[in-house]
């Protein structure tokens, strides 16, 4: 058997949906919105496609909801829906990160 084929993507976010980062689970929210958000935006498909991913935790467990967004690794807190649209819009549509809600980095 082969290896399996990936389409192209440009983005890939993860949504911390667990209950420590925020209590009252508001990162399910978020997921749920983000994928109404992407589609809003023509982000589901084609080579310019955002992929998203919920997990239980991404070891921060405050300050949530909290989402990554890779390649850049860059980790955004306090994730309200208005945030989240800001953050469709203008990083994953536009490239333009959304700096003030950034908390912390990775990679170059
Ligand atoms: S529960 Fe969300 S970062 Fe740990």
């Amino acid at each position: 058997m082969g290896d399996p084929v990936m389409e192209p993507y440009s983005r890939h976010v993860i949504v911390c949906t667990g209950g420590f980062c925020s209590p009252d689970r508001r990162g399910r929210e978020l997921y749920s919105l983000l994928a109404s958000l992407l589609q809003r935006e023509g982000l589901l498909f084609g080579p310019d496609r955002v992929k998203r991913g919920e997990t239980p935790c991404l070891g921060v467990c405050g300050g949530g909801p909290i989402m990554v967004v890779y390649p850049e690794g860059v980790w955004y807190s306090h994730v309200t829906p208005a945030l989240l649209e800001r953050i469709v819009v203008e990083h994953l549509k536009e490239g333009k990160i959304v700096d003030n809600a950034v908390f912390h980095r990775i990679g170059p």
